[in-house]
């Protein structure tokens, strides 16, 4: 049962210079895309995703990050289908991205990184259709194509959208310093979105600050490194990963990094002891504690894990626990990027 919500969770803040207003947190829906393509978190059930995105939104949250990669249209079926029969005045923003494509014959081949304008028009079209929406809250550039797509032609075409009222923003995701400062004056970059967790601290160095000085809306992803600072792994967990979770492969749940990684939530133990969280609400506490930062993109399976990090909000950081955290990150070595 997820409690009512209370004056901080309901607490909104201005989506970069949008005339939306957001919560911090925000539910991210790429798990309740399930399995059978490259990008696959196991098996999930889809009554548990809607369950868990609906226990969501009544406790506060008003936005659905996903994307049509995941579960190559099924995560937006599942976002689709948990916001049908929503009041209006209730229903969260529904963010999305482009430029990920497959080959519905061959699902378990990496991803295409198309950035062609017909391509980008045709999966907004798409997004739309499973969505179940008029009009997308926000379309992000999911990644920077590889199909030699100038960054001019498929921004301009972002843009465009926009202007047609295909969507109310756009913005772009895992992109460069370069690319942001070369959209910027093509038109407004309405937000940015990087990894950003305790084990992803890179985007702090220059992007996030960039994004503060031009009213760039930052929305971080994983920041419980997609379950590895959740409190629920050890490294007989990360053995038994199931062969269609793409965990199973990945650098951060692989050694040498996954070692200094559990290591790193052990040391993270007696700090949200002494404030009395657990190491998944510190966790994302300290992405959110960072200057420019609006929101975090946090993923849940059941509405049980969405009670389980909601407590996020309400805990505030002082320079004493900032300098702890800092000391467990420089100890174990774990990740990459500033540790202050
Ligand atoms: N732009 C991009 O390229 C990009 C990339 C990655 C993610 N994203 C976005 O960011 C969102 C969030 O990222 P994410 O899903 O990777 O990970 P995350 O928020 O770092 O971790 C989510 C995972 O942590 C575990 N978890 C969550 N709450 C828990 C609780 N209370 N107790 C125990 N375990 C809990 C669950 O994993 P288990 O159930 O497996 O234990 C859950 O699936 C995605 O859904 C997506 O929208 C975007």
């Amino acid at each position: 049962v997820i409690q009512s919500p209370g004056p901080d969770l309901e607490a909104r803040v201005r989506f970069g210079a949008t005339d939306m207003e957001v919560s911090r947190l925000g539910f991210g829906a790429w798990a309740a895309g399930g399995s059978g393509y490259a990008y696959g978190w196991g098996s999930h059930d889809d009554g548990s995703a809607i369950d868990a995105i609906r226990a969501a939104v009544a406790a506060g949250i008003n936005w659905i990050e996903t994307a049509p990669i995941y579960g190559l249209g099924h995560s937006e079926r599942v976002v689709g289908r948990a916001l049908s029969g929503m009041p209006e005045d209730e229903r969260p923003y529904v963010f999305t991205k482009c430029g990920l494509m497959w080959d519905a014959d061959r699902p378990n081949d990496p991803a295409q990184q198309i950035g062609r304008p017909d391509s980008i028009r045709r999966e907004a079209e798409d997004s739309l259709r499973r969505l179940g929406v008029d009009r997308l809250d926000l379309l992000q550039m999911h990644w920077p194509p590889l199909d030699g797509t100038e960054f001019e032609e498929y921004w301009g075409t972002l843009l465009e959208l926009k202007q047609e009222g295909k969507t109310r923003a756009v913005g772009l995701s895992n992109h460069s310093l370069r690319r942001l400062k070369a959209g910027e004056p093509l038109g407004h970059v309405d937000s940015f979105q990087p990894p950003l967790s305790l084990i992803k601290r890179r985007a702090f160095d220059e992007l996030v600050p960039w994004c503060a000085e031009h009213r760039t809306a930052v929305i971080g992803y994983s920041p419980l490194q997609s379950g590895l600072l959740s409190g629920s792994f050890t490294s007989e967990r990360v053995q038994a990963l199931a062969d269609n979770d793409w965990r199973r492969e990945s650098p951060d749940f692989t050694e040498p990094n996954v070692s200094r990684n559990l290591a790193l939530v052990d040391a993270l133990g007696p700090i949200a002891a002494e404030l009395g969280v657990t190491v998944r609400e510190l966790a994302i506490a300290w992405v959110l504690s960072h200057e420019g930062v609006t929101g975090v993109i946090v993923g849940a399976r059941t509405p049980a894990h969405v009670q389980g990090w909601m407590g996020a909000l309400g805990i505030s950081l002082d320079p004493v626990h900032l300098e702890a955290i800092s000391s467990a990150l420089d100890q174990t070595g774990a990740g990459e990027g500033p540790t202050r």
